[in-house]
């Protein structure tokens, strides 16, 4: 990408040439100040405009995914002895503690993963996983506790899960295109552990808790 740049720089203009290049300045400049007022940031053809911090390339596009995910799992582990408090089935409050401490662990790698390609851990707000938590609190407020609020709480980890698991397997495939084969070992890691827990998940909504929930259905017919 950068060799792109000084190509582009370094090769003379004609006057139509020039005359494009003003406009794509002027365009690109309309961008950023269209993006910093907040208002649309979609032409009228339905093309997303990029803010002026755009990523150009795809390091700066995974260092960007980083800083989400950053975020997402601070975020996370916040949230997750929250759901273990209103758990009532044992296995899904082990799980998921198990689980609280993993995404500590996940933190740290993420630091690990930041210092080998020579960037700086920053959070930057992930806007999926902070509605995820809101549907997460929203299905715990819309539920008695009980079967029927462990059967909601797995429904909202399992997005979350599966959120984490596309994320880190974009990730793994980022690092390993860019060659950061040691910081693609460590996401590889994370993956798994993402992986697991969707499992564990779904195996304590299979093993009691829904057919507890659907019990719970069954008593107030009657
Ligand atoms: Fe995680
Ligand atoms: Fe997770």
């Amino acid at each position: 990408m950068a060799t792109t740049k000084t190509t582009a720089k370094s090769t003379k203009s004609t006057p139509a040439e020039k005359s494009t290049t003003t406009k794509t300045a002027a365009a690109k400049t309309t961008a950023a100040k269209s993006s910093t007022a907040g208002k649309s940031t979609t032409s009228s053809r339905g093309i997303v405009k990029a803010k002026a911090s755009a990523a150009e390339g795809l390091k700066e596009l995974f260092v960007d995914s980083l800083k989400d995910i950053y975020w997402a799992e601070k975020a996370l582990v916040k949230a997750l002895p929250k759901m273990a408090k209103n758990a009532e089935n044992e296995n899904l409050i082990a799980g998921i503690n198990n689980h609280t401490t993993e995404t500590e662990e996940q933190i740290a790698r993420l630091e690990q993963v930041f210092q080998i390609i020579g960037e700086k851990a920053v959070a930057k707000k992930c806007e999926a996983m902070d509605g995820l938590l809101k549907e997460g609190q929203d299905i715990m407020e819309s539920t008695e506790p009980g079967p029927v609020r462990d059967a909601g709480i797995i429904a909202a980890s399992q997005k979350i899960e599966h959120y984490e698991i596309a994320t880190y397997g974009t990730l793994c495939a980022f690092a390993k295109t860019l060659g950061y084969d040691d910081a693609a070992e460590i996401l590889h890691i994370t993956l798994g552990e993402e992986k697991q827990a969707d499992i564990t998940l779904t195996e304590a909504a299979y093993n009691t808790i829904n057919f507890d929930a659907a019990e719970a259905d069954e008593n107030e017919v009657e």
